[in-house]
């Protein structure tokens, strides 16, 4: 199906960040633009910091923008441009996704969308158990991982981070039944638990394993790892050794591509397995 926008004319949404080179949203989104057959184009563009702000309040739109991704290091500069934020860039503070409402620059952070709407696709019935759930890290990612959680009201949530200020930092933010662990007790925080979530940079190709041992987890837990480089980690690998549901990073950002693309190009785009082959083969072609 062929759909048209704007009367012929290319819709364009782009990659903001400071380096993009590696990024693989231009090839999620190129691939949605050219299966709906729109006439649309999505590409990178490296802003220096110092340039970040002159760019979002003029060149996007000069340059014929509908809108952007965000990625580091631009992400928390962002937020503080956009003139409207939805609940979701709030409670992050940060933002991944920009589009235009004429002309007020709206901003939402979709990592929240991107992580809740896999874990239900690979865990359905994940929240049933209503069994306390463990998150490691307080960063970006853990921030909206924490608050995506939150919104799913799980009964406890058990924070862990290796800088245990950032992690009660996080803890004071929002309001929620949050427990913040020291970063040694990690086997212990996972007792009777039903979702592990690994949001450090631990077991990403270059960096050191995350240690940790999952005995504690109830049965058939779910395992979920945001590292999607290598796309199995050592924490998917023993998870699935025990019996536990693992769920990669991979999809994760697969997901939190659909909103921002719904936005730009008026139609809601689908993850598809063939999709997410086509990123493996991407990934695995870099790689070697
Ligand atoms: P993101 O925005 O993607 O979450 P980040 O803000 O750099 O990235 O966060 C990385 C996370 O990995 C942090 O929680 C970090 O812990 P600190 O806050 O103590 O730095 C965690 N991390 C990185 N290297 C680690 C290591 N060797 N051991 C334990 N945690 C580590």
């Amino acid at each position: 199906m062929m759909i048209n926008v704007d009367n012929g004319s290319v819709r364009k949404a782009c990659l903001l960040g400071w380096p993009v080179a590696h990024s693989r949203s231009p090839l999620i989104h190129n691939t949605w633009l050219k299966g709906f057959g729109i006439n649309g184009v999505y590409d990178k563009r490296a802003v220096a910091p110092e340039n970040f702000a002159q760019f979002l309040k003029h060149d996007l739109r000069s340059l014929g923008y509908v809108g952007a991704n965000v990625t580091v290091p631009h992400k928390e500069a962002a937020f503080h441009l956009a003139d409207k934020k939805d609940d979701m860039a709030h409670a992050v503070q940060a933002a991944n996704t920009l589009w235009f409402e004429g002309d007020v620059l709206c901003a939402s952070n979709t990592d929240v969308y991107g992580f809740i709407s896999y874990l239900q696709v690979c865990a359905p019935l994940w929240a049933k158990t209503q069994r306390p759930v463990v998150v490691l890290g307080a960063g970006g990612a853990a921030r909206a991982i924490v608050y995506g959680l939150l919104q799913e009201h799980v009964c406890e949530l058990r924070l862990l981070n290796r800088t245990r200020t950032k992690a009660e930092e996080l803890e004071g933010f929002f309001e929620g039944p949050i427990r913040v662990f020291d970063w040694q007790e990690r086997d212990d925080a996972l007792k009777d638990c039903g979702l592990l979530v690994n949001t450090t940079s631990l077991g990403m190709t270059g960096k050191p394993e995350l240690l940790i041992n999952l005995d504690g987890l109830a049965e058939h837990s779910v395992v979920f790892d945001i590292v999607y480089a290598p796309l199995e980690t050592g924490l998917l690998k023993q998870a699935k050794v025990k019996g536990h549901i693992g769920v990669d990073g991979l999809g994760m950002l697969l997901h939190q591509a659909v909103p921002g693309f719904h936005k730009w190009f008026d139609v809601k785009p689908e993850v598809t397995e063939e999709l997410y082959d086509c990123v493996v083969k991407d990934l695995m072609r870099v790689e070697i």
